[in-house]
């Protein structure tokens, strides 16, 4: 491998090169990186109208105790669905109610993580024509121990009254629930219930152990929130940013159709923009252009949602003094959020009102907004597009082979017009299993492509980011997680390989091999923000099932300025390239960190079979 440092002019990578991609899928945001324990917790979830399913809300106490209806007498205009709850047993009596008492309870997602010590936050409403003596508990599935209880005693709740209470846990259980019970006679209404953690990123509502995962990967935007979920199999199950902002309790949620899951829309426009913010990452605002998977608006017809999407525009840039700025601003965000990027729609190309609404939006946003840019969905890689668009986006799913030779994918490619937004590729299929090494060097390969071909690609996300273990609706994916667990794939792990690369300077680099090699290199010199110092970074994958003895020899580089005790070598590998990591196992496929003894600018690096291997040499 040849690398030569003095490449003249330097070509540097953008900072936007790698970044994520977040979608509403397999449960990722809400049960997912949206903290909310309850699932389901305006009791929408079953539909509009009475009566309505209140899953996975259930009930305690048989009928002869507690018989539990819905009606449309919430105090939330958007949701009017609440439980009613007549309970027929009472502290003494008769018909006395067991010593648990009687009420509903939630689950939350596949069991809410309790944890010793930490607080909870839980909120609800609650109505009734008597004084109510209640109790909000966590208990956890261990013999339905309780973990946490509060007591409301002899409270005058006849109109619809907010309740606020914290709950600090005296025990440990990942698969515990949320109880609202009773044991006096009466009737009953409760709604929008809710339980935070109190230790959220930053009091953001984000789960920490998941940012953390993301904030690891440095990414250099976030596209959001889709993928399919933007267009729904239907246009009235679509993504609508204007229902998931503004109070929570507000928030109508709605069925997401296309992954067949209900959401509270709690993770909304507003919370997504913070998590950009939060990560340091550009947000990538995808949004519906009046296209569905089954139905679509006509062109003639879409300026109302084109003005929606200048509200949206409006909403996260627009002064804390205009229409939808005063909105963020009322949400606690007065500065605007820094929204460069918007794409029209999620591969929605080949719709035939594609174009038609495409021009619509464009033309008004980048009328109001020049220095957006917009992506459009019709591949611009192998034909010019025929429509302005700043990016166009590429989405690859394909097995291994063919993943490691899309590396060279645009190496001849038209140097000029729009730049290719990669934003969702994976190895898909047998050769991924649930997360296999041989996926994450395929991937890898094909990234370095991206790398150095930088010029003509801008963005690169790989897809889906997270999956709940217990929804597996598409696989593979790049983090797994449950209620108090989280672990990354080999794919992940291979991202990290790649997090020093955004505003790095790409070198020019040749491999002298056969033509049927399984090596794939770039080299980039980056710096180091924390300590100042350069390091020159040689990243390469043996897709093969060889070892193989690589040269490496760096030109422009003197031998005595290389700093031995610094310099590292990295890898990711396995004796099995389908090897993947686990809830037990979670780190048996991740990367290994040595010092490179024999750092020079001529030096012989020996490559394991199936690995990537990244080499810094500290300058
Ligand atoms: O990444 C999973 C899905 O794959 C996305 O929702 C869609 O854009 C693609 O088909």
């Amino acid at each position: 491998l040849f690398v030569n440092v003095s490449e003249n002019p330097p070509r540097k990578i953008p900072n936007t090169m790698f970044g994520i991609s977040f979608e509403e899928i397999n449960h990722s945001g809400a049960g997912g990186l949206w903290a909310e324990l309850v699932s389901n917790r305006g009791f929408e979830a079953g539909g509009q109208n009475t009566p309505s399913n209140i899953s996975p809300w259930s009930i305690l106490g048989d009928e002869s105790l507690i018989f539990v209806s819905t009606d449309r007498s919430s105090c939330f205009d958007r949701n009017r669905i609440a439980p009613r709850m007549e309970v027929l047993c009472n502290t003494d009596g008769g018909n006395m109610c067991p010593a648990a008492g009687v009420g509903v309870y939630n689950p939350g997602f596949w069991g809410m993580n309790i944890e010793q010590g930490k607080t909870y936050k839980v909120t609800f409403y609650v109505r009734s024509l008597q004084p109510i003596e209640m109790s909000v508990s966590l208990i956890g599935s261990n013999a339905l121990q309780k973990l946490a209880t509060a007591d409301i005693i002899d409270e005058n709740v006849t109109n619809w009254t907010k309740k606020e209470i914290l709950l600090q846990a005296a025990g440990t259980d990942p698969n515990s629930r949320l109880q609202l019970t009773t044991r006096k006679k009466g009737t009953i209404w409760v709604d929008q219930v809710s339980a935070m953690p109190l230790s959220t990123h930053k009091g953001h509502g984000f789960r920490q152990d998941l940012f953390n995962m993301l904030a690891d990967l440095k990414p250099g935007f976030i596209r959001f929130p889709g993928g399919s979920f933007v267009e729904g199999e239907w246009l009235v199950n679509a993504f609508r940013w204007k229902e998931t902002v503004g109070a929570w309790e507000e928030r109508p949620g709605h069925f997401g159709d296309v992954w067949q899951y209900w959401t509270d829309d709690g993770l909304g426009y507003f919370e997504y923009l913070q998590l950009a913010e939060d990560l340091g990452a550009l947000p990538v605002w995808v949004f519906n252009n009046g296209i569905s998977h089954n139905d679509q608006v006509d062109s003639s017809v879409i300026l109302p949602f084109v003005q929606d999407i200048l509200d949206a525009i409006e909403f996260a840039r627009g002064d804390p003094t205009s229409t939808w700025g005063s909105v963020r601003a009322a949400m606690g965000h007065a500065e605007p959020f820094d929204l460069r990027y918007v794409a029209v729609g999620n591969q929605d190309c080949g719709n035939k009102n594609y174009r038609g609404n495409y021009m619509k939006f464009y033309t008004a946003i980048k009328g109001a907004y020049p220095d957006i840019k917009i992506i459009s969905n019709c591949d611009g890689s192998t034909r010019q597009l025929d429509h302005p668009a700043d990016l166009y986006d590429f989405h690859v799913y394909t097995n291994a082979n063919s993943m490691f030779s899309m590396a060279h994918n645009f190496d001849h490619n038209s140097r000029s017009g729009p730049k290719a937004f990669v934003s969702e590729y994976a190895v898909t299929g047998n050769d991924a299993g649930r997360g296999s090494l041989l996926k994450a060097l395929a991937e890898a390969a094909f990234l370095l492509g991206l790398e150095i071909n930088s010029d003509v690609v801008e963005m690169a996300s790989n897809a889906p980011l997270f999956v709940n273990a217990n929804d597996w609706r598409f696989n593979p994916d790049a983090i797994v997680f449950d209620s108090s667990k989280v672990y990354g794939t080999p794919s992940y792990w291979m991202q990290h390989f790649f997090k020093e690369s955004n505003g790095a300077i790409l070198l020019n680099s040749k491999l002298q091999a056969n033509s049927s090699s399984s090596l794939i290199a770039s080299a980039i010199s980056w710096k180091n923000p924390d300590s100042n110092r350069s390091y020159l970074r040689i990243k390469v994958v043996n897709f093969g099932s060889n070892r193989v003895s690589l040269k490496v020899s760096v030109d422009g580089l003197d031998k005595n300025s290389i700093e031995v005790a610094g310099s590292t070598i990295t890898t990711l590998m396995s004796s099995n390239a389908m090897a993947e990591n686990s809830f037990s196992e979670p780190k048996k496929v991740a990367p290994t960190t040595s010092q490179l003894e024999n750092a020079s600018n001529r030096m012989n690096v020996v490559l394991a079979p199936y690995s990537l291997t990244s080499i810094d040499l500290l300058r």
